[in-house]
């Protein structure tokens, strides 16, 4: 399964949960391949701390052009490929959004996120042209205040369109998650039960039909 990671708004949350993800899914005994599209190569930096922290790295995928990049999306041995792409379009990012059996888009709450959502929307329609039976793009609120309970504003944005579904996880504003990609760490290094589950509970509905 080829997850992208994707929004032209930057600093949404892509590389943080992408991040995230990545490690509970190998906690999950998921094999994992991981491909960083960003020129700010982020996903491969915070693995570069995570190395010389003395913790065990990723192999980061940094691949120079299409051909690569679909080679590596076309010939994969392991579970599930993650996607981290840049807050921008191009080419290689479309790539990557045309191959991904599922979308992640992480979104926060608010009327300015929601306009942000519509321009990538209309991307999203330009290129998808894989007709699937189930909801590929799957929006994920992110860095949401605690308290906060009512989403109407992006449920309205969603509407009824059968290949976007808002995912029941909800990532909360927590300072952790900020935190460990500063020294190269994910959630699991930690004892932060509620983050952790946050992450598995995504993960778990990423990977549910
Ligand atoms: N749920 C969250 N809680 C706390 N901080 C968060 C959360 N999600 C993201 N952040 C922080 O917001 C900032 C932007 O996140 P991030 O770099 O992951 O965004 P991005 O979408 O990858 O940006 P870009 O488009 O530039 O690649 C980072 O400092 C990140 O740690
Ligand atoms: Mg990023």
């Amino acid at each position: 399964m080829i997850v992208t990671i994707a929004h032209t708004k930057g600093g949404v949350g892509k590389s943080t949960l992408a991040w995230h993800i990545i490690f509970m899914f190998i906690m999950l005994g998921k094999r994992v391949k991981v491909i960083d599209l960003d020129f700010q190569q982020t996903t491969y930096f915070l693995n570069q701390i995570r190395v010389s922290s003395g913790l065990d790295g990723l192999e980061v995928e940094q691949p120079q052009d299409i051909e690569e990049l679909i080679s590596l999306l076309e010939d994969y041995d392991e579970d599930i490929v993650i996607v981290d792409i840049g807050g921008f379009d191009n080419d290689m990012n479309r790539t990557a959004i045309s191959y991904a059996d599922k979308i992640l888009v992480p979104i926060s709450n608010s009327v300015t996120e929601v306009l942000g959502f519509k321009t990538f929307e209309a991307i999203l329609e330009d290129i998808t042209t894989q007709k699937l039976d189930y909801p590929f793009v799957n929006v994920v609120l992110n860095n949401i205040h605690p308290l906060t309970k009512n989403f109407d504003v992006i449920t309205e944005a969603i509407g009824n369109n059968p290949q976007m579904k808002l995912l029941k996880s909800i990532i909360r504003n927590r300072k952790v998650y900020k935190d460990t990609l500063g020294v190269g760490k994910s959630v699991l290094d930690t004892n932060d039960t509620p983050a952790i589950e946050d992450i598995k509970r995504l993960c778990d509905e990423l990977t549910s039909h």
